[in-house]
């Protein structure tokens, strides 16, 4: 059975493509996802990939990625800022996570420079825009084939 990597997205990341175009790009979810599905295919991967504007749905999908996949890539959109829930769940795991973002965070509003994510994360891509989603794809597999999981 093929490895699978979780991709968790946050809130008002499903109105990717009409939000903000100028910061997170003309892109929709539905495109990125498309594209993170052919780039786990060329690495023999599975992905499943899933968005949520609850946070406790985030902490369920998060505890359940942690039994059910070998890493997951997770971003947490403004919940990114604000939630010890999703640190505490992720800390409470144990397979590797890399935070993602679209944009720069720290190149824009202060509130936007702290992470809870970042000091759980094995590491974080950001400010490639829908890019980064093939990105972290890539990192998640080179962890993972560095640990044996692959
Ligand atoms: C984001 C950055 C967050 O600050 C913001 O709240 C988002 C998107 C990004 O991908 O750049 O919703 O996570």
């Amino acid at each position: 059975m093929a490895t699978t990597i979780h991709i968790l997205n946050g809130p008002n990341l499903n109105l990717l493509g009409q939000r903000e175009p100028g910061i997170y790009g003309a892109e929709s979810l539905e495109d990125i996802q498309k594209t993170c599905d052919t780039v786990s295919g060329k690495l023999g991967v599975s992905i499943e990939f899933r968005q949520s504007n609850h946070e406790g749905e985030l902490v369920d999908w998060i505890q359940q990625a942690d039994q059910a996949s070998a890493g997951i890539i997770i971003n947490a959109g403004a919940f990114t800022h604000t939630s010890i829930a999703l640190h505490d769940a992720i800390r409470a795991g144990s397979v590797p996570v890399i935070e993602l973002h679209l944009s720069n965070t720290h190149a824009r509003e202060d509130f936007r420079h702290k992470s809870y994510i970042s000091p759980v994360a094995q590491g974080v891509i950001m400010g490639f825009g829908g890019y980064g989603y093939q990105l972290a794809i890539r990192a998640m597999c080179t962890l993972l084939e560095s640990t044996d999981s692959l």
